[in-house]
């Protein structure tokens, strides 16, 4: 294989814009994810972080830029071929099937892999108790944050390298989303790396190493995120500070 991303980030959008017809939604976006990193994307309302998500998976095409995952020009692979690839996203909203058992949820999941089961289940539950003990229970009866680790079990039975996160925390209880970025750091720590989208600044940037903030579709600040929780505009604007 050629390696055509010259510094050899594991991921890099480079220079990506992105329109919705007339609505450019990303002017320019550049943002590297080393591997094993956890590195999070914080901005506004309509900043542009779900569509910098679904053009990193494939869903939205580049109109100016490109697209890099371990070596490999990607600005043109289908969503299934991100997928087989190892990029998988955990979509905003989580979009369980709610008439399916958690169970039947995960195997839905596991579908798109390229290679045999190898124990991703057992593992997954061991990660997600709550969902071993519900397994036969469905999707649909789950409370917000079950839900929740429900959209993230499946995600991981594809066994991503790279997993995408759209706010993960949206909608639930202080407690529920500490439990989901302690899972968050977890996942992490087993050699997977993660790009989290988030409102929620102050927690995106406890779990996270590095941070993007972006505006109007363009990112405006990066930097460690130690250094950006100390920053008085990122507190201002993000922390309430
Ligand atoms: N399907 C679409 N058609 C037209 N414009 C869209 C579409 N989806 C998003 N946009 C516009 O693109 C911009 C970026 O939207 P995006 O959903 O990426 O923002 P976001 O940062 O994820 O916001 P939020 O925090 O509310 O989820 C917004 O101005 C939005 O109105
Ligand atoms: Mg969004």
């Amino acid at each position: 294989m050629v390696k055509t991303n010259e510094n050899g980030a594991f991921f890099k959008l480079d220079d990506v814009s992105v329109s919705y017809g007339q609505i450019e939604a990303l002017k320019g976006v550049t943002v590297e994810v080393g591997e094993g990193e956890i590195v999070s994307l914080i901005g506004a309302n309509g900043a542009g972080k779900s569509t910098t998500l679904m053009t990193i998976s494939g869903i939205l095409k580049p109109k100016k830029g490109k697209k890099y995952f371990d070596g490999e020009d990607v600005t043109d692979a289908s969503a299934d071929g991100i997928v087989g690839r190892g990029i998988v996203q955990v979509p905003e909203g989580r979009r369980i099937f709610p008439r399916m058992s958690v169970q039947e949820n995960l195997e839905m999941g596991a579908f798109r892999r390229h290679k045999a089961d190898t124990g991703t289940l057992d593992h997954v539950f061991e990660l997600f108790p709550i969902l071993k003990e519900r397994r036969g229970q469905k999707g649909g009866t789950l409370s917000g944050g079950e839900q929740q680790m429900l959209a993230i079990a499946r995600s991981l039975m594809a066994e991503p390298r790279l997993l995408l996160l759209d706010e993960p925390s949206l909608g639930l209880a202080p407690k529920i989303v500490e439990d989901i970025f302690a899972t968050i750091n977890r996942i992490n720590s087993e050699g997977i790396t993660v790009f989290l989208v988030e409102q929620n600044a102050a927690m995106a940037l406890d779990v996270s190493h590095r941070g993007y903030v972006m505006e109007t579709g363009k990112v405006v600040l990066q930097d460690t995120s130690a250094n950006l929780l100390e920053n008085e505009e990122v507190q201002k604007a993000y922390l309430g500070g």
